[in-house]
């Protein structure tokens, strides 16, 4: 890859301290969190927060996930009922965002919500993340640090190579351990909805609260959440899902072992069929092999299982037609970011 890498820095304590200094001076920083990186920006600054949708190319109404350290300092943003500390206390810190009302207090920017009266909250466990929150001792407006609709980062590299020189600089925390982004939670209303399916799964929460609503390709028509567009972490080729034979001049994405033949390229999400790894292997692979030269990306079937329903409700959205997407940001429906 020929990206510019000048603004990635290692994380070691120097530059978190030095990161921590240009998010309270409004500046922004890409950060890693266990599930994909962050472009991150202190959600207090409004001006800030303007820059990420600029710099994302992300529509306005799209509302940006606010990480904080802990519970104490969520429940400075928003209101928490017995409900929502609860699976707080569970899941944080985690892979796990909380969409609630938000407090009247709350100093944080209204754009970062995109104007609504609720607020996405996420407290991350990655260490990195936590020690720049603690630093920054305000809350960070991050959405997964790429471009608009394209493939979320999972390494520091993949910042660089979406966003170039736009941000200022970039936390270097290795590539990031869970590798798909985290699960979203609705609690703002009296049903529970599942906005977004990630690595702690609808049983792990139904077992917390009881079933929950889920919010489906369908409800795309008017989504309860901005980001729910039919297509988005999508690479620029096209993307064929359950595939079980090759067609010319595809490159293949396998799972597991299998017989398939006559692909250009392939890469393996996990050689040995395991979920986990590949969740963790998902877009640094599907970046790999977008590639012009592909007349498309086949994926072989992922068992619709634990973790493997997200990876799948990524891949389906990897897959929509992109005809008509501008049509329907028209109508206010957005990409996620
Ligand atoms: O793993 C992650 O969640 C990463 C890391 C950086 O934390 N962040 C991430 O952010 O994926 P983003 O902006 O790419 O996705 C946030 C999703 C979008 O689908 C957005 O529409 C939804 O959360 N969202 C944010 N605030 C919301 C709100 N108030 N109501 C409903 N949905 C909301
Ligand atoms: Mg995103």
């Amino acid at each position: 890859m020929n990206e510019p890498e000048s603004q990635i820095k290692p994380a070691i304590s120097a530059n978190l301290k030095f990161a921590a200094k240009l998010l309270r001076e409004g500046r922004l920083v890409a950060f890693p969190t266990e599930t994909v990186y962050g472009l991150g920006a202190d959600a207090t600054n409004e001006q800030a927060i303007a820059r990420i949708y600029a710099i994302k190319s992300r529509p306005s109404f799209n509302p940006l996930i606010v990480h904080v350290a802990d519970l104490a300092a969520a429940e400075k943003v928003a209101v928490f009922d017995d409900r929502a500390r609860q699976i707080a206390k569970r899941f944080w810190p985690g892979s796990l965002t909380l969409v609630l009302k938000r407090q009247e207090k709350s100093k944080v920017s209204p754009t970062a919500s995109a104007g609504l009266p609720t607020v996405a909250l996420r407290a991350p466990a990655n260490e990195i993340a936590q020690t720049l929150l603690k630093l920054v001792a305000r809350p960070i407006a991050a959405p997964s640090a790429n471009r608009s609709g394209n493939i979320s980062p999972t390494k520091a590299a993949h910042v660089a190579a979406s966003l170039g020189t736009a941000v200022d600089l970039i936390l270097d925390g290795g590539a990031c351990e869970i590798g798909i982004e985290s699960t979203v939670l609705d609690l703002s209303g009296d049903a529970p909805y599942l906005l977004r399916p990630g690595s702690v799964t609808e049983e792990m929460l139904a077992a917390e609260i009881g079933p929950l609503q889920r919010a489906s390709l369908e409800d795309s028509k008017k989504p309860r959440s901005p980001g729910m567009a039919d297509r988005h972490y999508a690479p620029s080729i096209p993307v064929r899902l359950n595939a079980t034979a090759i067609e010319p001049g595809e490159a293949l994405l396998s799972f597991g072992p299998h017989s398939l033949t006559g692909f250009t390229a392939e890469r393996n999400l996990s050689p040995s069929g395991e979920l986990i790894e590949a969740a963790a292997n998902l877009y640094g692979l599907l970046r790999e092999l977008d590639w012009p030269g592909f007349q498309a990306i086949a994926i072989m079937p992922i068992p619709e299982e634990g973790l493997g329903i997200a990876i799948n409700d990524r891949l389906r959205r990897a897959a929509a037609p992109s005809a008509g997407v501008d049509a329907k940001l028209a109508q206010g429906q957005g990409k996620d970011g």
